[in-house]
């Protein structure tokens, strides 16, 4: 069955929006965790403008599931993570100027650098997942660099969702994930997926998980996140 991983990233924005303690990403954590699903990801950015370290360190002792940590190959990011040791590791590209991680990771332009970075996370005993473009080339090269996952980057799916392009987008992503299957990698997907476009992917059938974030928390503010989390889990499964 295909797992939900949960992103809160959102909960802590609305948080640092008024610098206070409400509402609270570790609260948040356990409802969706109540609710069914299978890990959480946090995104602690270079510019923390969510996720703080604080919470990454508490939300590894109170998670119930599995931590999925979202970062940039850097050596300040490299190090809590060595610390903290979340279950797994989805390594991404990071702008300052983005509002959400907008492309794939260049895994194939910077071959050696993350063959090193992700050798260092496997030593201190962390799963490591690459964020690609369904890109031939990307795939390739994140099996070169010995990352155990990928998560697929459905970002232009959902963009071409319902649209002529549609079929296109979608295609990619099977071919990306035959391929990566048959390099031995596990998929997960994630970015932009909704209750509209995900019963589609779902014809693929053996990704692993999929990292909503953007699509449940905003159903939560009319439906409460507890509703929002199995309105997901019950479409996934
Ligand atoms: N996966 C990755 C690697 C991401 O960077 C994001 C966005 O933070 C997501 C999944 C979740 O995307 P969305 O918020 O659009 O569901």
């Amino acid at each position: 069955m295909v797992k939900l991983g949960v992103n809160i990233d959102h909960i802590a924005t609305i948080r640092n929006a008024r610098g206070g303690i409400e509402p609270n990403p570790i609260v948040a954590a356990g409802i969706c965790e109540i609710a069914g699903c299978d890990s959480i990801t946090v995104h602690l950015r270079e510019d923390r403008r969510h996720i703080k370290d604080e919470d990454v360190r508490t939300l590894r002792k109170t998670l119930t599931t599995r931590m999925n940590l979202e970062m940039a190959a850097t050596e300040e990011i490299l190090g809590i993570a060595l610390d903290v040791k979340p279950h797994s590791c989805c390594l991404v590209p990071e702008r300052r100027q983005e509002l959400t991680t907008e492309g794939g990771l260049d895994v194939a332009g910077n071959l050696p650098y993350l063959k090193d970075y992700i050798a260092k996370l496997n030593d201190g005993g962390i799963i490591v997942s690459l964020f690609i473009a369904p890109d031939e080339k990307q795939v390739n090269a994140a099996s070169k660099a010995g990352a155990q996952y990928i998560e697929l980057h459905t970002g232009q799916y959902a963009n071409d969702f319902n649209t002529p392009n549609e079929d296109l987008a979608f295609n990619n992503l099977k071919q990306a994930y035959l391929q990566a299957k048959e390099l031995g990698l596990q998929v997960n997907a994630g970015h932009g997926i909704n209750y509209h476009n995900v019963t589609k992917l779902l014809a693929i059938k053996e990704f692993d998980e999929l990292n909503i974030g953007h699509s449940i928390i905003s159903k939560a503010v009319f439906t409460g996140l507890e509703n929002a989390v199995r309105e997901m889990k019950e479409l996934i499964s």
